[in-house]
């Protein structure tokens, strides 16, 4: 084992630390925040969600300076004819942008939510309870129609995503998931 590949569970167990921690937040944002009243039962959940971005932020960080320093997993036409070299559907075809534009946006929605926070005062309401009240609605600032609309091009960009995962490894045959696991490939 090279030395580099030392780091290969790192970036495996980053990758779904990552993955979970997005659809927590991304739910927490949908069903308890985007169509509830800014009243103080939205403390909570606020105080949830912005936690979790800020610590997605840091993996997203983290993975890529990993992604692009230290270790690179190995080529996909190189592992053929274990897995399909030649991408086959339009969907897969996608996956080259897809996976850098997962980084992007992932980070972006984090960016987006604290260019909310910073001028609402989020942080001490909610983290310290100073007692303010929440803004009456968080569109008065533009970061809110962004990180809404972004929310949905993560959405459709995770959807490709899992869409050629389930494809390759389940409609293929393949062990697609195995690259994205403690294996050695
Ligand atoms: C929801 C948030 C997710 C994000 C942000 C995300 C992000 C990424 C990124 C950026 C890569 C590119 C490789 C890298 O640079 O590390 C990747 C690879 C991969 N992901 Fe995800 N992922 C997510 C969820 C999932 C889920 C739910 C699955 C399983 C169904 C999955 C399976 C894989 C696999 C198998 C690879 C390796 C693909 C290859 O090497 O061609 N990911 N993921
Ligand atoms: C990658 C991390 C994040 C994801 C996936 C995410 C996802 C979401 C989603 C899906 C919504 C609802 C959007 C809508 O339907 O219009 C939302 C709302 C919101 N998010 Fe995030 N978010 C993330 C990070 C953050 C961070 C780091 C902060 C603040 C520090 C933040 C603050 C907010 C606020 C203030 C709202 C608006 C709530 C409202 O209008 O009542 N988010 N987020």
């Amino acid at each position: 084992m090279t030395d580099k590949k030392r780091f290969r569970p790192l970036w495996v167990s980053l990758h779904w630390l990552m993955a979970l921690l997005v659809f927590v937040t991304f739910g927490i944002g949908l069903l308890s925040l985007a169509y509830k009243p800014n009243s103080d039962a939205k403390i909570i959940p606020l105080a949830v969600h912005m936690a979790l971005g800020l610590v997605i932020l840091l993996i997203v960080f983290a993975r890529y300076l990993l992604r692009i320093l230290i270790y690179q997993p190995p080529r996909r036409a190189a592992l053929a004819p274990a897995l399909t070299a030649k991408r086959v559907l339009f969907l897969d075809q996608l996956t080259p942008y897809v996976h850098p534009l997962l980084y992007l946006m992932t980070g972006l929605m984090a960016l987006f939510g604290i260019a909310i926070a910073l001028p609402a005062d989020l942080f001490p309401t909610v983290f310290a309870y100073s007692g303010a009240p929440l803004p009456a609605d968080f569109y008065i600032y533009p970061a809110r129609a962004w990180h809404g609309t972004l929310s949905l091009v993560l959405l459709l960009l995770i959807v490709q995503h899992v869409l050629v995962a389930v494809f390759h490894q389940f409609i293929k045959g393949e062990n697609y998931l195995g690259r994205m696991w403690f294996t050695k490939n």
